[in-house]
């Protein structure tokens, strides 16, 4: 279903100077497809054409920009199936997941084309003393300008929806930079928005290798940096980044709290999904799962039953749960951080094999306080389980971390699950379920290490806009 080669898009057209970059087949190993690759040039000039595209973005009517919108909505509901099949193959993202992904894909594009025509501003009275008499302000929300955008391996459609979208929405031109390991998804988003009338300049899609990809952090004329990856590069490009805004979404080691009220066969199912679907690879997924000591031996039990028999494979298969992890590279770190929990006097419940990419799922108890796979982000299919004696202990467990994203709390007390509220340092608290859910119009992003600003499209939007106030003063005779 992959084409043989791929172009990148420059100021809204296919570009095809060469195809160097090779996207392999996560789960065979094979080359998938070729892309084209920007170099430092193409990136430059992309640049200078988003800047000459910021003024007819950002007089572009907003139905004019919902339009759009809708025609993405519906290429990529009539194009669904082979977005999730590219998804397959370069993710090795299993098949139902990667369904899932392209509904969250049109979701966010439904979302953003609704939101299109809807911002608003605010009249203000400025008579608050007799200064300001006859004084009246009102204020709306401009476009920053051009941005550049770079979007991560593990939702390589949805995660640079989540830029591009309210982009649009807001009348922003963009560059974007889609991961190396997974770049078909956003070229797709490009295939699709070239249809489009988006104004010339208002969109480049452009893979790049690291040294070229500086560019789009350093460059003076982008307003804004969006980054969604690894915490370490995160902060490392805001420090670069000079004086444009910057959001960073990055990630965590999230936790779930199951209290002794919890309905166990419920929060294991949910604990199942969020800490191993997609390999386990989502800056939400279950990674600490904190269970009180009244119910632990029980939850402990049918937790493991239940995890030893979820079926690893080939992703290709709709009863494929666990596919390959994105590279054989980042299965071997995270293997090496098991054995070294191991190696610290962890207890290994069940999982721990490695082939290859291929990473069991994988749970363990006993776990020291520092070991990589409690206090650093696993980003893959591996969980620690811990006992607490009380909600107030759990909480300050859950606190006990460098990130903040988000967390889990299954609980059936309200006040409890408004404490958690009140005093988890994350950035959103998900009652009766795990951290790993998400729909796209929530806002989403974290605190302390887990990055800066929000996502979901509202207020990506907000983000991509500057207030501008207007002040109107009505002379006394008039
Ligand atoms: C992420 O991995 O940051 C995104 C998780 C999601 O969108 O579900």
């Amino acid at each position: 279903m992959l084409q043989p080669t791929y172009p990148y898009y420059l100021a809204n057209k296919p570009q095809s100077p060469n195809a160097d970059l090779e996207v392999i087949d996560k789960y065979t190993g094979e080359i998938a497809t070729r892309i084209a690759v920007a170099n430092r040039e193409a990136i430059d000039l992309a640049i200078q054409k988003a800047v000459e595209a910021t003024e007819p973005m950002a007089k572009m009517p907003s139905y004019q920009r919902q339009d759009i919108l809708n025609h993405c909505v519906k290429r990529f509901t009539e194009r669904a199936e082979e977005l999730a099949v590219a998804l397959c193959i370069e993710a090795g993202k299993p098949i139902k997941d990667s369904r899932g992904e392209v509904s969250r894909l049109i979701d966010t594009f439904r979302i953003a084309a609704e939101e299109a025509v809807r911002m608003t501003g605010e009249v203000m009275p400025m008579d608050i003393s007799s200064r300001a008499k006859g004084y009246t302000g009102m204020w709306r929300r401009v476009p920053i300008g051009p941005c550049s955008f770079i979007s991560p391996f593990n939702f390589p459609l949805n995660l640079a929806a989540h830029k591009v979208a309210p982009a649009i929405a807001v009348g922003c031109p963009f560059i974007l930079k889609p991961a190396s390991l997974t770049p078909i998804g956003a070229i797709i988003i490009g295939e699709v928005l070239a249809e489009t009338d988006l104004p010339e300049g208002a969109f480049s899609v452009l893979p790049c290798g690291r040294s070229e990809a500086d560019l789009f952090t350093t460059d003076d004329r982008l307003k804004l940096l969006s980054f969604t990856g690894s915490p370490g590069v995160g902060w490392d490009l805001k420090a670069k980044a000079g004086k444009k805004k910057v959001v960073l979404e990055l990630g965590g080691n999230a936790a779930c709290v199951v209290d002794e009220d919890a309905d166990v066969e419920d929060a294991i199912s949910r604990i199942i999904f969020g800490a191993y679907y997609q390999s386990g690879q989502s800056c939400v997924s279950v990674q600490r799962i904190l269970v009180h000591e009244k119910i632990y031996d029980d939850f402990r039990q049918r937790l493991l039953a239940k995890t030893s028999t979820l079926k690893m494979g080939n992703p290709k298969e709709d009863t494929t749960f666990i596919g390959p992890m994105i590279s054989e590279k980042e299965a071997k770190r995270l293997d090496s951080w098991v054995q070294n929990a191991v190696n610290g006097g962890a207890k290994l419940l069940c999982g721990g094999n490695r082939q290859g990419a291929m990473l069991q799922a994988t749970l363990l108890e006993d776990v020291p306080a520092n070991a990589e796979v409690n206090c650093q982000e696993a980003f893959g299919p591996v969980a620690v389980l811990t006992k607490f004696s009380n909600f107030d202990e759990a909480l300050k467990m859950v606190n006990d971390s460098e990130f903040g994203l988000q967390a889990g709390i299954f609980t059936n007390d309200i006040y409890k699950a408004h404490k958690a509220w009140n005093e988890l340092e994350v950035g959103g608290v998900i009652i009766g379920d795990v951290p790993s859910w998400r729909v796209d119009h929530m806002p989403y992003g974290g605190v302390k290490e887990s990055g800066l600003g929000r996502e979901g499209i509202r207020f990506a939007m907000e983000d991509m806009t500057e207030i501008r106030l207007m002040v109107l003063r009505t002379p006394p005779h008039k």
